[in-house]
């Protein structure tokens, strides 16, 4: 997954890349990122910071291969950004509670088991005022011929891309997460950015 990753993404970044810069504002000085691969934020953290070195960047990633290739990404794209990664046993991430001013998310929540653990972690992780901002690929509306499609394609497509789920409905569930504000855009892919079924998209910020 680590090795093929960046390669079959080069398209949806075209896409995606003027989305995360959009997004990745405002990050006060405290981050964890949640599930960042291979660090293809960590350019949009380095350039919305005023002073990088002052940043405190806590990375979340359960695999070794994608650990790796992040560092090896921060020695060009943000050689001053400070990197930690920090543990999670049981889904409880090794981060003391209020500790975040930004907790970032993107591309994660389709993958992960439980959604709701995983952002009632970024809720707790979290100062109050605090945001996290997020960017996720979802299922199409309910009853639409797309969504019926995702509902066929996901068995297969979770074993090319380690679990990746087609038909969630995470707006849903980032609703029911506890934030005080939510503020959520549904967008759709350019063509030709991703396989059709993966083009209904959310992005936006949730507020503790
Ligand atoms: C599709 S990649 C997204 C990478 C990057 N965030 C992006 O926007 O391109 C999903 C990442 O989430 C990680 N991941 C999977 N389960 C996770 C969990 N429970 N907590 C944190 N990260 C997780 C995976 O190892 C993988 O690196």
């Amino acid at each position: 997954m680590a090795w093929s990753y960046e390669r079959t993404m080069t398209r949806y970044e075209n896409d995606a890349g003027p989305r995360r810069t959009g997004l990745l504002v405002n990050l006060g000085q405290r981050i964890v990122e949640l599930g960042p691969g291979s660090g293809v934020n960590l350019k949009h953290v380095n350039e919305a910071s005023e002073v990088p070195s002052d940043l405190e960047w806590i990375g979340v990633e359960p695999s070794a291969p994608m650990r790796e290739k992040l560092l090896l990404r921060a020695k060009t794209d943000c050689p001053d950004l400070k990197i930690r990664f920090a543990d999670q046993e049981n889904g409880i991430i090794d981060v003391e509670s209020s500790w975040a001013d930004t907790v970032i998310c993107t591309l994660v929540l389709c993958s992960v088991p439980d959604q709701a653990a995983v952002l009632a972690e970024a809720h707790r992780i979290l100062k109050p005022g605090g945001r996290l901002l997020f960017m996720e690929h979802v299922a199409a509306p309910r009853g639409s011929l797309l969504r019926a499609v995702q509902s066929v394609v996901t068995p297969f497509w979770m074993l090319l891309t380690d679990g990746c789920k087609l038909n969630r409905d995470t707006g849903a569930v980032l609703a029911r997460a506890g934030f005080r504000h939510l503020e959520l855009v549904d967008y759709r892919t350019t063509p030709g950015a991703t396989p059709f079924f993966v083009r209904p998209h959310i992005y936006g910020t949730a507020v503790k």
